[in-house]
């Protein structure tokens, strides 16, 4: 058997062209990232066509990179795992047809990924004692999940948001509050300085025992409250207020989930565990609790090729490949 298993991951879902190259799921060779957000901040957030346009301009210079970083040439690709949704249907499409590319030029297989189990498996590389099964706290612009991972693949959804993400409501804040995008990285460098007390936002209640989230309410309080009171309170204490209304409402459920499943290790994806705030009250909470706490590097945070590529290597040892007829799906879920 052959001893080093080389994968390509290929990710494009949003505004960044990214593809990693993973050994043995868990050595990150390259981790290369495009990125239009600068070109998306003119439109005060992702426009659709823009960033399936730019995905096209960025995938192969991207690729290039990648082999370059890894030091690596094509031929020594074992199989290509592509993210196929959920996504913005024009950018996943990018990276699905360089995927199919790739795979039947070199006659190697195509191993279609859901985006989220990117996220999930994102902290792998850092942590090489860790596998399921654990519980997967995913908060990400699009996705705010607390997952049961039983094993690669097997997965129950344990909570989800009612309705926006954790990372939406970050974003819309922050427009509302003119301060830019993507909202989340700006209001987590503001609130540093300012009182997270300083205003008593709403905590949704979703039931007593539930694991579910909803955001929109606290962002229609943050909405009515700065429109009444914008000259008496400083921007940076609305926002460090408003972004320890979003960690509590997290910090609750994952609080519950872990009592509830009785699972001793709490995985952490998405843009959002980005997030200062998020990530030193989780660490209190796994004191408190006794459990074993994983956070992705910031890098893995965002979306990126390497988390495709370690899911894909747990695939390519199960032999579960996707034919070239896979197509995308912009709202697959778990
Ligand atoms: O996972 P991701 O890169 O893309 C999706 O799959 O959605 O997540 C992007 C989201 C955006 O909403 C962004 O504002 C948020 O992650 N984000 C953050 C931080 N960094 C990125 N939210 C809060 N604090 C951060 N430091
Ligand atoms: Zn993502």
């Amino acid at each position: 058997m052959k001893k080093n298993i080389l994968i390509l991951g290929i990710e494009t879902s949003c505004d960044e062209t990214s593809i990693g190259i993973v050994r043995n799921g868990r050595d990150v060779l390259a981790n290369t990232i495009s990125s239009s957000a600068n070109i998306q901040r003119e439109f005060g957030g992702v426009v659709p066509e823009v960033a399936a346009r730019k995905q096209l301009d960025y995938i192969l210079p991207t690729l290039d990179l990648a082999l370059k970083e890894a030091n690596i040439e094509k031929i020594n690709i074992d199989a290509v795992a592509v993210s196929y949704g959920p996504g913005l249907e024009g950018s996943l499409l990018v990276g699905l047809i360089a995927a199919k590319a790739i795979s039947f030029i070199l006659n190697i297989p195509l191993i279609g990924i859901n985006h989220l189990e990117g996220h999930i498996f994102s902290p792998l590389p850092d942590f090489p004692e860790l596998s399921p099964p654990f519980l997967s706290l995913l908060v990400s612009g699009g996705h705010t999940m607390i997952v049961d991972v039983e094993d690669y693949g097997v997965y129950e959804v344990l909570g989800d948001t009612l309705d926006d993400a954790a990372g939406e409501a970050f974003d819309k804040v922050a427009k509302l509050l003119g301060l830019g995008y993507p909202g989340g990285p700006i209001i987590d460098k503001m609130a540093k300085h300012g009182n997270p007390n300083a205003i008593s936002f709403p905590r949704a209640n979703t039931g007593k025992d539930s694991l579910d989230f909803s955001f929109s309410g606290l962002k229609t309080a943050v909405r009515l409250f700065y429109e009444k009171n914008k000259d008496n309170f400083k921007i940076e204490d609305i926002v460090a207020s408003f972004q320890e209304a979003v960690v509590d409402t997290i910090i609750t459920r994952v609080e519950r989930a872990v009592k509830k499943t009785g699972k001793r290790q709490v995985v952490l994806g998405g843009g959002v565990s980005a997030n200062s705030r998020l990530r030193t009250k989780l660490k209190e909470l796994s004191l408190k609790l006794g459990f074993e706490l994983y956070l992705p590097s910031l890098k893995m945070c965002t979306d990126n090729g390497a988390m495709i590529g370690v899911i894909g290597y747990y695939y390519y040892n199960k032999g579960r490949f996707s034919d070239l007829s896979l197509d995308v799906k912009s709202s697959l879920s778990l």
